[in-house]
């Protein structure tokens, strides 16, 4: 049988045999993350962990959350998930909350229940801010723009946390939400979530953890003895956390959680439509019809590696990273910015060009996340890089040589794409750029060409 042309819809169907062997084949262009080669994007466990996800995401992937009367099996995995999630952020039993799509979901939710809380218990306030220091997540600030909300950006200190500061400074009468990450993305610092309480309970404000990230790895890193600062609902003043499980949760994709410190702020996620002749319309989350693969293996896969088996990722993660950061060091030529606290950090360099460095390691295989403000690599270190850590440092070190007396100023005028291997040179206006860029990746005509 001939292939048939991407946007042709065949006659017949193509056989079973023909769809397995393209999957198969598509997959092979994609970065090779079981084998460690990418740094971000994929968290991947093991083959087991794959195995469960898998089951759980094959059995319910016709589940619909949507209805939990029709889908009580989906209702009970969902309150489960969050119940446990719940108990690591240390939330007690006045909390609730409840799974989304991922990270950005759950930061649209936390913005919106502030939102609509404020409408109603602040009416005073027609234009509602929120203060998000540098480093923290763009999805707020897409929260922010899709809701109306408009976000103050705070500077941060030299260590790269919030600068606190900075966001006393910034509070105004129109502030209704204060945000710190555990950790932040950029450089795998925590900001100073109990200041950040302080002057949430001072001022009356909300005070919303970014815990997309370290949700599931900063509990187990304080059980084996690590020195973490207070980043939960145990500071007096949080009132929301996010944390994803498809990212140090090891889970599928599509799997995250919101939780809130009581009830009350979470009446304010819901939305309701009472008057539609299809019925009372209720959601709890952005989506309407709720995918049940993700939430059924976030079930599977937290109850398969229970305590005992995140607390053996973690230790693996942050032994793998200890290697990297120190091999790293001893090159001399490059450093660690900031004090990150667990296996997520960034790369920087007043000898080299660091892209030009990020472009020699792309040569050779690794696909390193690129940052701006300042230039820096990023890596985000999971179980499959315990077993490439030398090969990784000897390809580093060559790369080093190769890009030997580069210019590591040269990387002015020169933009970091956020999760994508690329940098962009001198572009006049970057918005326009990236627009362009979004529209001609996901043209029909040539679904491959992101360039
Ligand atoms: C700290 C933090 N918050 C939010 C997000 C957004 O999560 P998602 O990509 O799942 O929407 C990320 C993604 O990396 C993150 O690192």
């Amino acid at each position: 049988m001939t292939r048939p042309e991407p946007g042709q819809f065949t006659e017949k169907g193509m056989p079973r045999e023909a769809i397995t062997a393209e999957l198969n084949k598509a997959r092979l262009e994609d970065v090779g993350w079981i084998s460690g080669q990418s740094w971000g994007l994929v968290y991947h466990a093991g083959e087991d962990v794959d195995e469960i996800i898998r089951e759980a995401y094959q059995l319910f992937a016709h589940g619909n959350g949507l209805d939990p009367r029709a889908f009580p099996s989906l209702k009970k995995f969902e309150t489960e998930v969050v119940a446990k999630t719940n108990f690591l952020l240390n939330g007690g039993s006045d909390a609730v909350g409840t799974m989304t799509s991922g990270g950005s979901e759950s930061l649209l939710m936390a913005v919106k229940s502030s939102r609509d809380q404020a409408r109603d218990l602040k009416p005073h306030i027609k234009e509602p801010e929120m203060i998000i220091p540098q480093s923290a997540h763009p999805a707020l600030d897409k929260a922010a723009h899709y809701l109306g909300v408009k976000s103050v950006r705070t500077p941060l200190d030299s260590d790269y946390r919030a600068s606190l500061d900075a966001i006393r400074e910034a509070v105004s009468d129109n502030t209704i939400l204060l945000v710190g990450s555990a950790p932040a993305y950029p450089h795998g610092v925590v900001d100073p979530i109990e200041g950040l309480g302080e002057i949430a309970l001072e001022k009356g404000l909300n005070l919303h953890v970014d815990a997309c990230l370290g949700g599931f790895v900063l509990p187990f890193l304080e059980q084996l003895g690590y020195r973490i600062p207070l980043f939960d609902f145990r500071v007096p003043g949080v009132t929301s956390m996010s944390a994803d499980l498809h990212k140090y949760g090891y889970s599928a994709k599509g799997a995250s959680t919101i939780i809130y410190r009581n009830p009350d702020l979470r009446r304010y996620q819901f939305f309701v439509v009472t008057n539609w002749p299809g019925g009372l319309f209720g959601s709890s989350t952005v989506t309407g019809t709720r995918p049940g693969g993700p939430i059924a293996a976030a079930w599977a896969v937290l109850n398969y590696l229970g305590e005992e088996g995140y607390t053996r990722l973690v230790k693996e993660a942050m032994e793998t990273t200890r290697v990297l950061q120190e091999g790293i060091k001893s090159t001399g030529k490059l450093e660690i910015l900031g004090d990150p606290v667990m296996s997520v950090f960034s790369v920087a360099s007043s000898h080299v060009d660091i892209y030009a460095l990020a472009d020699t390691m792309a040569e050779k295989g690794w696909q390193l996340g690129r940052q701006q403000l300042p230039p820096a690599l990023h890596l985000i270190v999971t179980p499959p890089h315990a077993k490439i850590g030398d090969t990784f440092l000897a390809d580093l070190q060559d790369s080093l040589h190769r890009v030997e007396g580069s210019n590591p100023e040269a990387c002015e005028g020169i933009a970091a794409m956020y999760a994508m291997m690329g940098t962009v040179c001198h572009q006049p206006d970057l918005q326009q750029f990236a627009v362009d860029y979004l529209d001609r990746t996901y043209r029909l005509e040539d679904q491959s060409s992101g360039e």
